[in-house]
């Protein structure tokens, strides 16, 4: 028989008041796919791919504190309990590069709603510039995850970021492959309620605030419009 008994499996989370900061997550399929995103060699295909894998990598480890309830099931044999997600979850790609990340992590949540967010990093000033945002006036999601390949100046997140408090969501996560230590720690200092995950953090923005070592642009390279010079 069905509840709605509202349970926390992971004891990670019982309300509102979540743990923020960033989680960089440690495994070796994730090096791996990380290290064919860092290669230079790596084509768009195969680029691709390892897009979608750190991100439903990373979805598994951001959403295990998702709350879920109580359902019953019947097997071929007999009626057992089983769960069903408790919250409206939102994923929220950033235009252009978090669209490689949406459809993996949508197989994971296959009810989630996606609202996507248009922004991109003016290449003089890195400052984001807003030119798409369709999030509906009322009725904002539970918990939304912010997807996004890279994570630089945090300029971008934090926009994104700021949309989604004005929306209402009370838990937002970001899942990016790549971050730079600068940039996580001005979110933190920003948004310091939000989770943020990540494959790696690396050390340096260079003078052009390109994420170093880093992987080059990522939105160029899942969509093959790298400038040949
Ligand atoms: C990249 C990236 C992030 C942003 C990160 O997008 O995908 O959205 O820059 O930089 P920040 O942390 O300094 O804001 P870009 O502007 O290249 O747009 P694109 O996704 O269309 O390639």
């Amino acid at each position: 028989m069905a509840s709605t008994t509202v349970t926390d499996p992971s004891n990670q989370r019982i309300d509102s008041s979540h743990k923020g900061g960033v989680v960089e997550v440690s495994h070796p399929l994730i090096q791996l796919h990380l290290t064919r995103l860092r290669d230079k060699t790596t084509e768009p295909a195969l680029f691709r791919q390892s897009v979608r894998r750190l991100a439903t990598l990373l979805a598994y480890e951001s959403t295990k504190d998702l709350l879920v309830s109580e359902t019953s099931v019947e097997t071929p044999l007999t009626e057992t309990s089983g769960v069903k997600l408790a919250e409206r979850i939102g994923l929220i790609p950033i235009l252009r590069a978090g669209l490689g990340m949406v459809d993996p992590v949508l197989d994971l949540l296959p009810s989630a709603e996606v609202w996507h967010l248009g922004l991109y990093r003016d290449e003089a000033t890195a400052k984001p510039v807003r030119y798409y945002d369709k999030l509906p006036p009322k009725r904002p999601v539970d918990v939304a995850i912010i997807l996004d390949p890279m994570l630089a100046t945090g300029g971008s997140a934090m926009a994104a970021l700021m949309t989604l408090r004005e929306w209402g969501v009370k838990q937002v996560k970001v899942v990016a492959l790549i971050a730079s230590r600068e940039g996580v720690e001005t979110v933190e200092a920003q948004f310091p309620e939000a989770q943020i995950f990540v494959a790696t953090v690396d050390p340096v923005l260079n003078d052009q605030k390109f994420i170093v070592p880093g992987l080059g642009d990522a939105g160029d390279r899942i969509f093959n419009t790298v400038d040949p010079e």
